[in-house]
């Protein structure tokens, strides 16, 4: 029987979570010892969570949705990734923190919490390029917040996965006219690691984010575009005065971040 793209992608993410877990990137030793692993941008946009229910989608193995518990929220983390879910829920535990961990794609995850709402629906960082009909997903997001909640997501920019690993020649569309298939060496974690996985992936651009979300029936607050990343996750990046990383040759003059701000009426 043929796989799904969610299987293939499944498959593709199960196999990152050990070696992301001991990755510098994730710097594991510092959050263990109470370092947040947020980002000073979506701390500033998100706001205060103290007392608030959070969903985070697409957790991965939780170091984010553990980072807003630490900072006041009640936090639910959901993810597809059976290995994601069972390290993070080992996490969580060694911390002594109360954060729920629940498996599920995040197109379903609205009824695999049993209609449950929040005040804030949050993801970040990698997400809605693994999702190939971005309606479907605005309609969960829009099903999961209570009525005045709010949904924020930072993302890598739809322009820089036009570009070619190398950041120097346009590879891909900008538009979501194209399933594009990847065979994947090492991660972005660690570019070395000896692991070769299959990927599907989506490009969406912003006007398809927007309208998803809109026509879902939330109204957008805000949103921001930013031409540095706070992850060295791209070729040829420097550090960047401020924290976070520039393009060695482009500086910040492309976009390399977006982030939105909507809610429910
Ligand atoms: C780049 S990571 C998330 C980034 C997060 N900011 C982090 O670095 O911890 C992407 C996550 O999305 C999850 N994912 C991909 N497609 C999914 C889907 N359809 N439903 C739920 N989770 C999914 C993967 O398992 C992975 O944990």
């Amino acid at each position: 029987m043929e796989q799904s793209d969610f299987e293939i992608n499944k498959h593709h993410w199960d196999a990152r979570v050990d070696l992301h877990m001991v990755s510098e990137l994730y710097n594991m030793p510092g959050f263990l010892k109470g370092e947040t692993s947020l980002k000073p941008t979506e701390i500033k946009e998100v706001g205060s969570v103290v007392g608030k229910s959070l969903c985070h989608l697409q957790c991965h193995f939780g170091q984010d949705s553990i980072s807003w518990a630490r900072l006041g929220a009640q936090v639910t983390g959901v993810d597809f990734s059976p290995k994601a879910i069972s390290a993070a829920k080992a996490l969580n535990n060694e911390l002594k923190m109360n954060v729920r961990f629940v498996e599920s794609n995040v197109i379903e995850a609205s009824s695999a919490l049993k209609g449950e709402t929040f005040d804030i629906v949050f993801t970040s960082y990698g997400t809605i390029g693994w999702l190939p009909d971005l309606k479907v997903w605005a309609n969960e997001v829009f099903s999961l917040l209570k009525p005045g909640g709010v949904f924020y997501m930072i993302d890598f920019h739809p322009v820089v996965w036009m570009f070619n690993d190398e950041l120097t020649e346009i590879g891909y569309s900008y538009f979501n006219i194209e399933r594009i298939v990847e065979e994947i060496s090492g991660s972005y974690a660690d570019r070395s690691a000896d692991i070769k996985t299959q990927s599907v992936g989506w490009n969406h651009p912003i006007s398809e984010i927007i309208g998803a979300l809109t026509e879902a029936g939330l109204k957008i607050e805000f949103m921001h575009e930013f031409g540095f990343s706070w992850y060295n996750v791209f070729a040829d990046l420097i550090p960047r005065e401020g924290g976070g990383f520039k393009h060695s040759k482009y500086g910040e003059k492309m976009p390399m971040m977006y982030s939105f701000k909507f809610r429910k009426p």
